[in-house]
């Protein structure tokens, strides 16, 4: 049998649970989630987000988690949590999720979901923990050893995915291994106590990871991000700090000038225009140029979704009330499939 979690295998599937997607979203629950650690940037935008939306609209059920559980997986502080929980919320509206269509929740308002975790964890063993890629490399940096809810975390987003059926979860490659643990337990679970869980697929984006505007991985702690809630001078300011090189004339050249190279991936996707062609226009002009064309591409593109944004920053009442009311289905979902799980498992009392 060929290896199911190698990343060829995931692809494969993805491409399948895609075309499927489009004759059949009524078949399809998705879930997906982020960690509540920041604010969302460009990256989620255009790695996810704008894709979950595209899912919802084609009228398959949508969840959104907001993984404030996961919070403290590699970390030992929970400060500003809530007001970054709020800010997801935002977010999420503003891009164009629509609570109506989409059930947005945090894990730590749903005790049936978590629940899973004792079932599920007595399906796994602990050398599949100790093998889980993604694990270690959180762990490595962490700088912190080891703990037991970084160990099992998969086993919770198991949780995540299972409790609301989820067949299908957007994610990045490095959440693959949390797939495939997902599809064992689902296995296991159905094999030992009579079918209860799908079989889940990744969805793998086919748009190539956004760089940060040095050109490295986009990330906050790099200060190389544009997050969606940032205001169009904020927005200037901090293309206007990025890295480029000295040589006057753009090219696109990812390996050799990375940070002329992020910009222009930023202005591409912005615009739906190439790299090159980009970089052709601007020519001899420099970064000063390209750096301007870059933030007009972005406060362009985000200047609706920035107003919308807005909007849910001075309404603080709705955006608690639409997380209530996803809390509230969340655990309607979570009570049932844990009733569904306790009479597979016999423990009706
Ligand atoms: N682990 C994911 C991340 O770090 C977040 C997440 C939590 C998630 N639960 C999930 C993603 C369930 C998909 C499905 O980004």
């Amino acid at each position: 049998m060929p290896n199911e979690g190698s990343y060829g295998v995931a692809l494969e599937r993805s491409r399948r649970v895609e075309a499927g997607l489009k004759d059949h979203p009524e078949k399809y629950v998705m879930l997906t989630g982020d960690r509540p650690t920041g604010r969302l940037h460009l990256g989620h935008y255009f790695g996810t987000l704008r894709g979950r939306v595209e899912l919802q609209n084609l009228g398959v059920r949508t969840n959104v988690l907001i993984a404030d559980y996961q919070v403290i997986t590699d970390r030992d502080t929970t400060e500003h949590i809530q007001d970054n929980v709020y800010n997801m919320v935002m977010d999420y509206l503003a891009c164009g999720i629509d609570p109506d269509k989409t059930m947005i929740y945090c894990h730590s308002a749903v005790p049936a979901c978590n629940q899973l975790m004792l079932p599920f964890l007595s399906l796994v063993s602990e050398a599949e923990l100790q093998r889980n890629p993604t694990v270690k490399a959180e762990m490595e940096a962490s700088g912190h050893e080891l703990t037991g809810l970084l160990l099992t975390y998969p086993v919770h987003q198991a949780c995540d995915i299972l409790f609301c059926k989820g067949n299908v979860v957007p994610v990045g490659r490095d959440q693959l291994p949390h797939i495939e643990i997902t599809r064992q337990i689902a296995r296991r679970f159905n094999k030992r106590y009579g079918k209860v869980f799908p079989e889940v697929d990744a969805l793998l984006s086919d748009t190539p990871l956004l760089p940060g505007l040095d050109g490295r991985k986009m990330s906050k702690s790099y200060g190389n991000a544009v997050s969606i809630s940032m205001t169009a001078e904020e927005t200037a300011k901090r293309i206007k700090k990025s890295q480029t090189d000295g040589e006057r004339k753009i090219t696109f050249d990812p390996e050799n000038r990375p940070g002329i190279s992020g910009l222009l991936s930023t202005a591409a996707i912005c615009t739906g225009r190439s790299e090159a062609e980009i970089a052709d226009e601007i020519g001899d002009a420099g970064a000063g140029a390209l750096k301007k064309y870059v933030t007009n591409a972005v406060n362009e593109y985000f200047a609706p979704i920035r107003e919308r944004r807005h909007q849910y920053e001075n309404d603080l009442d709705y955006v608690k009330d639409v997380l209530h009311e996803g809390n509230r289905k969340a655990n309607e979902l979570a009570e049932a499939t844990l009733a569904e799980v306790h009479e597979a498992m016999g423990m009706t009392y």
